[in-house]
């Protein structure tokens, strides 16, 4: 996993804290700016994306990082606190009276160079553009100007490139109205959406089309506006990183694990081929067909919650988080070894945080990845003597890994690739084919 992503919990929490200090101090200084009246967009302290909320418009960056807007506030990625959209975006604040952003798409159209992988923002009746973080020249420009046909005061937008739509196009709302505008011919289609609730937000995300509404989203056709399955569904659970909420079906636990499009911190796979997943404040087991989903606090109590990385040997699960090591003893229920938690420096060698760590079968030793640096460390030696095996080279960075019978998993995101061995991951010149990991690792049917 990323370094970003694998803040200890209680540091988390401080920023969290902090941010919240931060934000209840700008609240309280919030004084008339020089037009006369407050600015009303700033109640960042309740900002609290795990508390359930709309947002104004959700797109994803020129890396595919999505970005979801509230008011003036920003939140990037899947968990982490808001940030005042104009720090990454100053200039959609030249136009103070504009208020919050609209709507919000990532062109995607490989046929019109000029405006592949440009992001564009709506705010009332203007339209920004940029490109690499940059506000393009000429920007703002009126909606009119550059989207024919499409009206002010928007709800939402997305792309839809080839052949998803038949010609490469974005898909605007505007309450209960949709418009498919050709980005060549500037052609514009009014559609009918029968049975979508009205969209605040879009995004492409993964080859599939999402509306959020409320704090649920509803995956649509982006042709017909059919919804197929069952949503609504909430927000936090696909979309969020949050400890859990609500009540829940052990199906619906299962399903939202399974589903999830939040990236995942550890994963390992046991002798017997059971696979064990670990995410946020939850996990998913599977052993053959079967599934199991339930939080981190009530199998691997002493663990709490966001674990760094795990490893499979021997019986056991090797769980890492920041610089320890927790041992469980795989059963029903599984049982923490006495004595652990151990630094991770005495059971491995290795200063902590790491990103990921598996052990391949039949071998006692245990790779160890930290930034891009992979570690060897041979299980059965006492003091632990970690040799530096290589690097990978990839990838910038990975989330987690795991070793089975087909070779070494390796996951990044929402997708995984297959190696044969530790050793072709770190010689590879080729990258492997990408799957997907809801559909393809956890049968996730949608
Ligand atoms: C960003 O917005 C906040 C609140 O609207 C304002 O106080 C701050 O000066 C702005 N920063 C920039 C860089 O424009
Ligand atoms: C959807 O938007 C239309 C306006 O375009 C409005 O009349 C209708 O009440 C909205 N529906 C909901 C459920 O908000």
């Amino acid at each position: 996993m990323r370094l970003i992503q694998t803040l200890p919990l209680c540091l988390a929490l401080l920023l969290s804290l902090a941010a919240s200090h931060h934000k209840e101090d700008h609240v309280q200084k919030d004084e008339p700016d020089d037009k006369g009246h407050k600015h009303e967009e700033h109640h960042g302290a309740k900002l609290d994306r795990c508390a359930g909320m709309e947002f104004d418009a959700v797109a994803v960056n020129e890396e595919g990082v999505p970005y979801f807007f509230k008011g003036d506030h920003l939140f990037k990625g899947f968990h982490g606190k808001a940030e005042l959209s104009n720090e990454t975006f100053p200039e959609l604040d030249d136009h103070h009276h504009l208020g919050h952003v609209d709507a919000a798409f990532r062109m995607h159209a490989a046929e019109s160079p000029d405006h592949h992988d440009h992001q564009f923002f709506f705010l009332d009746t203007k339209v920004f553009s940029y490109y690499k973080h940059k506000l393009e020249n000429g920007y703002p420009k009126d909606i009119s100007e550059v989207f024919p046909g499409i009206p002010d005061h928007l709800s939402a937008a997305v792309e839809c490139p080839k052949p998803d739509c038949p010609e490469d196009s974005v898909i605007f709302f505007k309450g209960d109205d949709i418009y498919h505008f050709d980005v060549k011919t500037k052609k514009v289609d009014e559609k009918e959406f029968k049975g979508m609730p009205n969209c605040t937000g879009a995004f492409r995300y993964m080859d599939h089309y999402y509306c959020f509404h409320g704090h649920q989203f509803s995956k649509f056709d982006p042709v017909t506006g059919d919804v197929h399955g069952k949503y609504p569904k909430e927000t936090r659970d696909y979309f969020m990183r949050c400890p859990h909420f609500g009540q829940k079906s052990t199906e619906e636990h299962i399903e939202r694990e399974q589903c999830s499009r939040v990236h995942l911190d550890a994963i390992t796979s046991d002798d017997d081929g059971s696979v064990y997943a670990f995410r946020g404040h939850h996990f998913l087991s599977m052993t053959g067909d079967k599934f199991h989903s339930d939080t981190i606090e009530s199998a691997f109590k002493e663990l709490h919650s966001e674990v760094d990385a795990v490893f499979s040997y021997e019986g056991h699960l090797y769980m890492i988080k920041d610089d320890k090591v927790f041992v469980y003893k795989v059963g029903e229920p599984h049982t923490h070894l006495e004595g652990f938690p151990k630094p991770l420096k005495e059971v491995l060698g290795i200063e902590g945080p790491v990103d990921a760590a598996f052990v391949c079968a039949d071998h006692h030793i245990a790779h160890v990845i930290k930034g891009k640096t992979v570690y060897d460390v041979d299980l059965k030696a006492t003091p632990p003597a970690p040799v530096k095996e290589g690097s990978i080279t990839q990838f910038k960075s990975i989330d987690t890994a795991m070793c089975g019978p087909k070779g070494v998993t390796v996951i990044i995101g929402n997708h995984y690739y297959v190696y044969e061995s530790p050793k072709i991951m770190m010689m590879a010149r080729i990258i492997p084919e990408q799957h997907k990991v809801s559909q393809e690792l956890f049968g996730c049917d949608h």
